[in-house]
């Protein structure tokens, strides 16, 4: 078993399909606020939904364009996207392999609710790869991500409480879960893989800090790096977000020399 296949596994469950279903409806603030701010980007434009999930997004995005498409690893999670918004296109398949499309597909991709953290760290390269390769020239990709600075690191297992409130078998499930994924957590210099509450800390998720998180960008050609933190604030690559435990990414592919050339004339 890898960190990849614990993870997809986890996600073809029915009862995590209708969780995402069921209680993930609304749009985060910071969510709202990209969709505003780079709304030429969006309208009308086409748009790639990477890790579709229940189809969260689907239903904002699929209201600024009638060309929206949604993908994700799980087939179930597929099936279902296709059952309940039915006039929209869902595919199958995994963000690090997007063989289906050609380069310079899409206008705007989103990969929402921190979904590039389900990934082992060589997987997560790959991903951003494939997805700077079917974006548009002067594309943009936003994303959000778990953050190695925060405080509290809450959803570790390292702070469970298990003198909190609950029930004795709800705790015992929860240790069981986490000395199942425990051999599976990486702490590396740059980035650290954690059991999370996800599945009763059955989840492996993938904290960076931001510095390194714009790094990894960078390298692979993104440019124009925005980051937003948990109140949709624009925060700088330097500054020191403690109590956001999660934080957005916003990154364009440089504009083709072509299309800066007619932009100029
Ligand atoms: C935390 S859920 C978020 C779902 C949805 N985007 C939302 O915001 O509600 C992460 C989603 O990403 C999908 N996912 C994770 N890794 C993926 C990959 N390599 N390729 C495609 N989908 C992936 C999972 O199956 C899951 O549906």
């Amino acid at each position: 078993m890898s960190i990849d296949l614990l993870n997809q596994t986890l996600y073809e469950k029915p009862s995590t399909v209708k969780e995402y279903i069921c209680t993930q409806k609304y749009l985060w603030i910071e969510e709202k606020t990209i969709f505003e701010k780079y709304e030429q980007h969006i309208k009308d434009k086409a748009i790639l939904d990477v890790g579709c999930g229940g189809g969260r997004t689907a239903i904002a995005l699929s209201e600024l364009t009638p060309n929206y498409t949604g993908i994700d690893y799980s087939l179930e999670m597929v099936k279902a996207c296709q059952k309940w918004h039915s006039s929209l296109n869902f595919l199958h398949g995994d963000a690090s392999d997007m063989h289906m499309f050609d380069a310079e597909s899409f206008d705007f991709i989103i990969f929402s609710f921190n979904g590039i953290d389900c990934m082992s760290h060589e997987k997560r390269i790959k991903t951003l790869e494939e997805i700077y390769r079917v974006l548009k020239s002067g594309g943009i990709f936003a994303f959000s991500s778990h953050n190695l600075d925060d405080r509290k690191i809450v959803t570790a297992f390292n702070k469970y409480d298990i003198k909190r409130p609950r029930s004795l078998v709800k705790n015992v499930l929860n240790v069981m879960s986490y000395l199942k994924v425990r051999k599976y957590q990486i702490h590396a210099d740059t980035y650290e893989i954690l059991s999370d509450p996800l599945a009763g800390f059955g989840h492996l998720t993938y904290y960076i800090r931001k510095q390194e998180q714009v790094k990894q960008l960078v390298n692979v050609g993104f440019q124009n790096i925005a980051i937003l933190n948990r109140q949709a604030q624009f925060v700088d690559v330097d500054s020191l977000d403690r109590d956001s435990e999660w934080l957005h990414y916003i990154c364009q592919k440089p504009m083709s020399k072509a299309n800066v050339k007619s932009r100029c004339q």
